[in-house]
């Protein structure tokens, strides 16, 4: 592997689907697999871009089998990977798993070190189209020579599979991953609270040089729908996962989601912003106080803003731009009006405005 960037086309935008770990944890199966990729059809997540299906941790059986091979836990999986991947595909979706790099997983399922390319191998033979390798029981290795060794096996495979990078930020995997994997996580887990979303982006202000399409910055999966936060914590959660070029990998259960979280999950100009052709992703431009203003260049020379409000009482905040510019409101989908010099709004507590700013000649 060279030190260029990943440019091989398997993720030109970030990477879209759902993930079973924020909401099911280890009480993963098939059934909820199955109906989960069903679901993602009947409510439109499909159409809105979500892809892949990622099985996360607890899928295995607790011990290898004689020969080395990881098998699936066979009362959680009875059908076997290989089928159930068969169809996910069947809906036009993608089938994702996750291993682990050292000895075991977080959940302490066994972790692939030194089965890297059998793991492979098998995960390939299954189908898969997305890995999520992880970084628990690995004291003393080197994140960067594991997952090396990670993006040959992957290679080795000769099937195409996102390869997503899972060492929490610890190894400042954005200055060594984006030429191994397609994403890598930059932080601790997500928690289904405000807290966790705010240092969580806190961390993610200065990383914006290292993103681009086919290697992207991980803040983790999305809470939205999973009852932690409120609808504006929420908004304000996936308009800035969208500024953040991140991967949007819904966490909730799809199959008895709100209509509300529905409409969230599936907004198609915040999505739009997010799945920007240009690749580049959004900074931090202003912040005063309790009150930000994001921004993201898009393709079409227009402007992706976020107006943030971290307080506990609604703010005005303000975007500061030159000459005039044609303001849409992303949420709302509907046009604000033309403005000279800048915008403002009032923002609620705990949550966002987001427009789209086009300036005029
Ligand atoms: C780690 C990862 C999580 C999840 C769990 C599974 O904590 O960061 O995203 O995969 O392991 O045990």
């Amino acid at each position: 592997m060279g030190l260029g960037k990943l440019r091989d086309g398997l993720a030109p935008t970030p990477p879209m689907g759902w993930n079973s770990w924020n909401r099911f944890k280890c009480g993963i199966d098939e059934t909820i697999v199955r109906e989960t990729a069903e679901a993602l059809l009947d409510t439109g997540m499909r159409a809105a871009g979500y892809r892949y299906v990622v099985v996360d941790d607890c899928w295995s059986e607790k011990r290898r089998a004689a020969n080395g091979d990881v098998l699936p836990d066979r009362t959680k999986f009875a059908t076997g990977m290989k089928a159930l991947a068969d169809e996910v595909h069947a809906r036009g979706l993608r089938f994702g798993m996750y291993t682990d790099a050292g000895t075991m997983t977080c959940a302490e399922y066994p972790g692939s070190l030194g089965y890297e390319f059998r793991d492979a191998a098998r995960f390939a033979e299954w189908g898969i189209d997305y890995l999520k390798v992880d970084w628990c029981h690995t004291d003393g290795m080197s994140p960067r020579e594991l997952y090396t060794k990670w993006a040959l096996a992957l290679a080795a495979t000769k099937r195409p599979i996102v390869h997503s990078v899972c060492e929490w930020g610890r190894a400042h995997p954005w200055e060594w991953a984006g030429s191994l994997g397609h994403l890598w996580r930059t932080s601790w887990d997500i928690l289904d609270t405000w807290e966790s979303l705010l240092a969580i982006i806190d961390r993610q202000v200065d990383l914006y040089p290292f993103a681009g399409p086919d290697h992207w910055n991980d803040p983790d999966m999305l809470e939205v729908g999973n009852g932690g936060m409120t609808e504006s914590e929420y908004r304000a959660h996936f308009s800035l996962w969208a500024i953040l070029a991140a991967p949007l990998m819904a966490g909730n259960d799809v199959r008895t989601m709100s209509d509300g979280v529905r409409r969230m999950l599936t907004a198609p100009e915040v999505i739009a912003v997010d799945q920007d052709p240009l690749g580049k992703q959004g900074t931090r431009i202003a912040r005063d106080g309790e009150t930000e203003v994001w921004r993201r260049d898009l393709a079409d020379g227009s402007c992706a803003v976020a107006l943030f409000n971290r307080d506990a009482v609604e703010r005005d905040i303000a975007y500061e731009f030159a000459g005039r510019a044609l303001v849409r409101d992303l949420w709302a989908r509907e046009d604000v009006g033309e403005f000279r010099d800048g915008y403002a709004a009032r923002v609620p507590s705990h949550d966002v405005v987001m427009v789209r700013t086009s300036t005029r000649p």
